[in-house]
């Protein structure tokens, strides 16, 4: 068979990570969370102490850092972080990070390589814009900022974060805000990418609509 790839784009919360797993698991392919990177090394620079606005710093920190996925795992520097990587504070400094041209770059030839390697699903904001724009399949998918903010708080809550509803939309909606304002690969539907609006849907129907797009072989 040959390598194919699927991007999976939108803001948070919009059901990617759910979907892309499931469909990852159906066609037999790796799954990949590139926001997940993103966090890795916005947690790595916060456990160091590292200003979170000193881009020299925090490109050179990327520099000797290793991310990979393996079984769904995320690694940071050999230890899984799949855990640490979702607390709010993460949350809240990771747009800031991905801003930086220079650490994106790191991120962007790490995908590519992935894909080099073996089929993907990979989920984010610039996967069908940017990082593979001839990619086999596009998604674009969205919800609102309510329906997207009620499924983080249950996702926080149900792994036993003290969080409020108030704090998690002001996160999204800040997150949304820098990832489609930055200037370099910003959070964009690509042009050829199909949109789905996963508001009101439950996660089987969102899979069948994807799946009903793909053909494999
Ligand atoms: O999907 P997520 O919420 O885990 O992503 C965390 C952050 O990483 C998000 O606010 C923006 C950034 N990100 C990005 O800039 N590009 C990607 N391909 C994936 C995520």
């Amino acid at each position: 068979m040959r390598k194919i790839v699927i991007a999976v784009d939108g803001p948070a919360g919009a059901g990617k990570s759910t979907v892309a797993k499931i469909i990852a698991n159906k066609l037999g392919i790796n799954y990949i969370d590139t926001g997940a990177m993103y966090r890795a090394i916005t947690y790595k620079a916060l456990e160091k102490g590292i200003d979170i606005n000193d881009n020299d710093r925090l490109i050179n920190l990327c520099k000797s850092t290793e991310i990979d996925f393996q079984d769904e795992n995320i690694y940071l520097d050999g230890k899984i972080v799949n855990e640490e990587i979702r607390q709010l504070q993460v949350s809240s400094n990771v747009s800031r990070v991905a801003q930086i041209k220079e650490v994106r770059e790191i991120m962007v030839y790490l995908q590519r390589k992935m894909a080099d390697r073996y089929s993907v699903i990979m989920d984010g904001r610039d996967i069908g814009s940017y990082v593979f724009p001839n990619a086999d399949y596009k998604f674009f998918l969205t919800a609102s900022v309510q329906e997207r903010a009620n499924r983080r708080y249950m996702e926080l809550k149900n792994k036993g974060y003290d969080v409020t509803i108030e704090d998690i939309i002001k996160d999204i909606e800040t997150r949304d805000k820098i990832d489609s304002e930055r200037e370099f690969a910003p959070l964009v539907k690509a042009k050829d990418a199909i949109e789905v609006n996963t508001s009101n849907k439950s996660i089987d129907e969102v899979v069948h609509e994807i799946l009903n797009c793909i053909k494999m072989g």
